[in-house]
């Protein structure tokens, strides 16, 4: 009989002590047709002088724990585990073999040799299939991975493992002290920092001013990341003081990081698991969120992230999960699956991340939030972020944060600058014709393209149309996709597999696609929200890109605040926009508003007046 791999997990009586690798998790049977192929590592036998190191950094499988041990900190031990993980105590952990098969979609990969990594490496939470391709990474990454130690460069040649130290205080660099107050605010004015909150800490200028370990100041280093940039030099110090943030930062401006980093930090220093959580509206940006969170941890002793998705299969999310993680992505959605099958205890967290908190918040994913923040601590600090937060969202938001701080770094709810937006009226019929006449432009066409439609059946349509009719390569991207069929899209979008990608707003938050472009929105977004995140695909963190997007009277209930929000920028409107009578009528409804809401201010000038107003009022009663 098949039993699923992800019940058998190995793991050693003192688990913070792992044997070299834990068993991972095979969903499926396996498929023989997944067998073959590949090119292995050079050294392909046992005994090598790989496998001899693996053996020194306790590559051989230890015996399992005793009855005790079995129900991990996070409470994930499902009924009948003990026995089935006694089925494994014979089995050693493999050798290198060509035959290892291919991971399948969403199953682990070999960081090696590229095949199904059946193993996570207890030094580096890697995936390795193998005694050897763990000694030939341990090979790959020793004199670059550090021991942790706070603020100061490691000695060389001390144990990987190193005790944790007991906590991490934020202090502010004696740099930072030392400015004076009126230099801290013009750089943030400089820098287009707005903060609003009680005892805002001032901002960092340097990564070094936070006394990370050496090796996240590595790690921070080998991503690129030499210098924060505004929105994390401001939030990174609050996320690491504890407290409570809701901030907004143009899109591609590094908010990842900057929520990350304070994660991080926070999870590196509890035993109990797991200690973080970050929350995504999609499958693509929860992957994307763990694989930066993977590079910054590198190196840093037990700090394990799971992956909580849907549209893949749970036994593997679920083995995971047992593997004593410290930080948790997830979609609402699967993640409430599983607390509801007491699959993961929340009670350890102590930070929350909400990515795309405007929309995470709103109607359809706001219920799946509330629940899922119901199961951690009330105490625990929570962090909020996006591109655009809209006064509606800040009333709810503020709600459940305590003593908050606001930050807005950049221009507030509108699109980053980096992005050519150029706004063309288009008629419903003419629309195809002018997508092909852009593809068609040897000065705009820029492959990969991003076209983003309203709907599904659009998407396939448009996909098909583009391809018959320019012969570019192109798909089409939605959430009827399966998620391997997605995952293998993503990849060919950035890899450059594609000249056009059709998509719905599944690609429109958060996804840091770099290889593109040129957007193209072929129907409006239903928000100015929603457009400032799809133009946000391109012009990422200081590069260049442009937007194109179709307008016309189908989207007349937007035309006021596409002017406010896209002449700013710079970019020219069409006259047929400008125009219309729908966006007079807006704009005089809005300044009727702002008229009445100036009106029900009590000012020094108008008092008298409310007092007339009222002493007439009382008289004819
Ligand atoms: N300090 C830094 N130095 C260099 N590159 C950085 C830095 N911080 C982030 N980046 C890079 O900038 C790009 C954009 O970052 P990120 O995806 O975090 O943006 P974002 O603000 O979350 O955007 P969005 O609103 O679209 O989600 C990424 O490629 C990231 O690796
Ligand atoms: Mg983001």
């Amino acid at each position: 009989m098949f039993v699923p791999r992800s019940l058998k997990v190995r793991r050693n009586a003192n688990d913070d002590d792992r044997s070299c690798a834990a068993k991972k998790v095979k969903p499926e049977a396996e498929d023989p047709q997944l067998g073959a192929g590949g090119d292995g590592p050079a050294d392909d036998a046992s005994g090598t002088k790989e496998a001899a190191l693996a053996a020194h950094h306790g590559a051989q499988p230890r015996p399992l724990p005793g009855p005790a041990s079995q129900v991990p900190e996070g409470g994930l031990a499902g009924p009948g585990q003990r026995a089935q993980d006694s089925d494994l105590l014979e089995e050693p952990v493999k050798s290198f073999s060509k035959t290892q098969r291919q991971a399948e979609p969403g199953e682990p990969v070999c960081v090696v040799c590229g095949r199904y990594g059946e193993y996570i490496c207890n030094e580096t939470d890697e995936d390795v299939c193998s005694l050897e391709c763990k000694a030939k990474h341990l090979l790959q990454v020793s004199g670059v991975e550090e021991p942790l130690a706070l603020g100061g460069p490691q000695k060389a040649g001390s144990e990987p493992a190193a005790p944790r130290p007991a906590s991490y205080v934020y202090t502010e660099h004696a740099f930072i002290s030392n400015l004076r107050e009126d230099q801290i605010e013009n750089l943030r004015r400089q820098l287009g920092i707005v903060v609003q909150g009680p005892g805002v800490p001032r901002p960092i200028v340097d990564f070094e001013h936070c006394g990370f370990p050496e090796a996240l100041n590595l790690n921070l280093k080998a991503s690129g990341y030499e210098v924060p940039t505004p929105i994390q030099m401001q939030m990174v110090p609050l996320g690491l003081l504890g407290r409570d943030v809701l901030a907004s930062a143009d899109t591609g401006s590094g908010k990842t990081a900057a929520f990350l980093l304070p994660v991080i930090m926070r999870a590196l220093f509890q035993s109990k698991m797991p200690s973080a959580l970050v929350l995504t509206p999609t499958r693509e940006l929860a992957i994307q969120i763990e694989r930066q969170a993977k590079e910054l941890m590198s190196g840093l002793p037990r700090m394990r992230t799971a992956l909580l998705v849907g549209g893949l299969p749970a036994p593997p999310q679920l083995h995971r999960l047992r593997q004593r993680v410290q930080v948790v992505i997830a979609t609402p959605g699967r993640l409430l699956d599983i607390i509801k099958q007491s699959s993961v205890e929340l009670g350890g967290i102590k930070i929350v991340v909400v990515d795309e908190a405007d929309t995470m918040l709103k109607m359809g994913f706001q219920q799946q939030v509330l629940d899922v923040l119901e199961n951690v601590p009330r105490d625990c600090q929570t962090l909020l972020a996006s591109a655009t937060i809209p006064a509606s969202i800040e009333q709810l938001a503020s709600q459940l944060l305590r003593d908050p701080v606001r930050i807005i770094a950049g221009g507030e709810n509108l699109p980053c600058s980096n992005v050519r937006q150029v706004v063309l009226w288009v008629e419903e019929p003419a629309k195809k014709k002018k997508l092909f006449e852009i593809l068609n432009d040897k000065k705009l066409f820029k492959p990969p393209v991003l076209v983003f439609v309203d709907c599904k059946l659009g998407a396939d349509l448009l996909s098909e149309a583009v391809q018959k009719i320019t012969g570019l390569k192109s798909t089409s991207m939605h959430s009827e996709k399966s998620q391997p069929e997605r995952k293998n899209i993503l990849k060919g979008l950035l890899e450059g597999d594609y000249e056009v990608v059709v998509s719905t707003g599944v690609l429109g938050r958060g996804l840091d696609l770099v290889s593109v472009k040129l957007v193209v929105n072929f129907d409006m977004p239903p928000s100015m929200d929603e457009y400032v995140h799809q133009v946000g695909r391109v012009g990422r963190l200081g590069q260049n890109g442009t937007a194109i997007t179709f307008i016309n009277n189908n989207s007349k209930r937007l035309f006021w605040d596409i002017a406010k929000r896209v002449k700013p920028t710079g970019s020219l409107l069409p006259p047929q926009l400008l125009n219309s009578p729908y966006l007079h009528e807006q704009r005089r409804k809005e300044q009727q508003k702002d008229k009445q809401t100036h009106n029900d201010l009590v000012t020094g000038a108008n008092l008298m007046d409310i007092i007339r107003k009222h002493d007439k009022s009382n008289a004819q009663k």
